[in-house]
């Protein structure tokens, strides 16, 4: 069997745990691999409710592998925080692999996470402070921490010396804050050695085997297309590569294994932090949304800013992680509305475009262009098959099917499990 990966269409909170959940126990694995506890996955089992940020959603289905995949980033901290507390709730965490090459995040770049954004002001990207964004710079400039850098000392130690050699000086001279001593990182670092040992492996080793021997692999991505350090709205992006590309090289699974990529899109539109979205709305109806949609971080708690769909947004995901099939997720939040309103284009100054703008000052200009359908009343919660939907919510699911660019394969209805209405079977 496959690599099969699991897509945000949108700028994230698509419900990309939910569907990870809903397809684990038709998997062996669930590789998380890009991304750390900037990502915030609410899944729903019955009366159970779990918000995970770091362990792979896998982890809550019984005889999956969770794998936390090399292009992820660590916080041994939260990482440890999130077993016990599964752990306390009955949840077996023990199959857990951890890559030996994932990136950790020291303390201080959670520090210079906030500082720096304090410090752009209105420019700021309004990240979610985890130290995501310094620690995906650092492994870039060859300064990172490695999970296997934890398992020699002196190692560990040359490290943390190197690259405090330049974090001081940004912190004390740039920031005006107190820089760490080297003791105190590694210190911080080492605690959690010994518990961490265990679950390191070379996990590009293991998930190949596991697909040469047939078994299945699914990639979790964490964020999304439009938040994608390459493809999305740069520089109002996290700093990894959240798309099916980032899919390889965050786990070491080469693209011909992968024949099926699955894109999660919300049947309209939310985003955190700042950063250009066409069809954000700013009266009643995006608070109706907002309220109806629960959509408030699972990270942070911020409120969602929220709008209508854009299927040019969609079509770009499509196109950019070649999707094979869609999950339109909280077609429940627009039941009620007297009419559902989708981009379809935007205008950008006057000229009409049909494909995301090349220039992102265009981008923040572009106005959308809507097309309207008819709403539905009916409660949907109950949908289990295409056919179970009202008309009018048959139709708007077929209209965004066809702006979008792949099929839609499932219809979320719920944020239960079994909320779900099958269209094509999935895996
Ligand atoms: P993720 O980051 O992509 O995993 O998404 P989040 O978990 O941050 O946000 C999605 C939210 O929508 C969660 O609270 C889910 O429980 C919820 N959810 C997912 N699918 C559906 C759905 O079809 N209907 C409703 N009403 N809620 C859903
Ligand atoms: P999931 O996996 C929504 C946003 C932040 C900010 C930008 C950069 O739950 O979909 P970062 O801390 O990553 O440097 O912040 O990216 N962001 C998310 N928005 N869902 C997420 O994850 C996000 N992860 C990061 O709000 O705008
Ligand atoms: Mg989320």
């Amino acid at each position: 069997m496959p690599a099969i990966a699991i897509i945000g269409a949108q700028w994230g909170d698509e419900g990309k745990g939910k569907a990870t959940d809903l397809l684990g126990s038709s998997v062996d694995y669930v590789v998380k691999f890009n991304g750390g506890n900037n990502a915030g996955h609410t899944v729903v089992i019955g009366d159970e409710k779990y918000a995970l940020h770091l362990l792979p959603s896998g982890i809550l289905t019984p005889g999956c592998t969770p794998v936390i995949g090399n292009g992820v980033v660590i916080d041994l901290d939260v990482l440890f925080h999130e077993i016990d507390g599964l752990e306390a709730r009955g949840i077996d965490t023990s199959r857990l692999v951890v890559s030996a090459s994932a990136h950790v995040i020291p303390d201080y770049n959670r520090t210079i996470d906030k500082v720096t954004e304090r410090f752009l002001g209105s420019r700021r990207i309004g990240t979610t402070g985890r130290g995501i964004g310094p620690t995906y710079a650092d492994k870039m400039n060859r300064i990172g921490i490695r999970v296997q850098d934890l398992f020699d000392e002196s190692i560990l130690r040359q490290k943390v010396e190197g690259a405090l050699e330049l974090k001081s000086q940004i912190l004390t001279k740039v920031y005006n804050r107190k820089a760490p001593g080297v003791d105190e990182i590694v210190d911080g670092l080492l605690v959690h050695a010994d518990r961490l040992r265990p679950y390191v492996a070379d996990t590009v080793l293991l998930l190949n085997q596991a697909l040469d021997r047939g078994e299945t692999v699914l990639l979790e991505a964490g964020q999304a297309t439009l938040l994608d350090v390459d493809h999305g709205t740069y520089p109002f992006v996290t700093s990894s590569s959240a798309t099916a590309g980032g899919a390889c090289t965050g786990s070491g699974i080469p693209p011909m294994r992968m024949d099926q990529v699955i894109g999660i899109v919300k049947a309209y539109t939310t985003r955190v932090g700042e950063g250009p979205f066409p069809t954000e709305l700013f009266d009643d109806a995006g608070e109706h949304l907002r309220k109806v949609g629960h959509e408030y971080g699972t990270t942070t708690g911020r409120p969602r800013r929220c709008g209508w769909y854009d299927s040019v947004v969609a079509r770009y995901a499509a196109r950019v992680n070649g999707v094979t099939d869609f999950v339109l997720t909280k077609l429940d939040v627009l039941t009620g509305l007297e009419q559902v309103p989708v981009c379809v284009a935007y205008d950008v100054n006057g000229v009409r475009h049909d494909e995301m703008p090349v220039n992102q000052t265009d981008f923040h200009h572009a106005k959308p262009i809507f097309e309207y359908l008819p709403g539905w009343w009916e409660d949907i919660s109950g949908a289990r098959t295409f056919a179970d939907l009202p008309e009018n919510a048959q139709n708007y699911v077929k209209a965004v099917e066809k702006l979008s660019g792949a099929r839609i394969s499932a219809v979320g209805v719920g944020p239960a499990r079994d909320e779900t209405c099958v269209v094509h079977p999935l895996v």
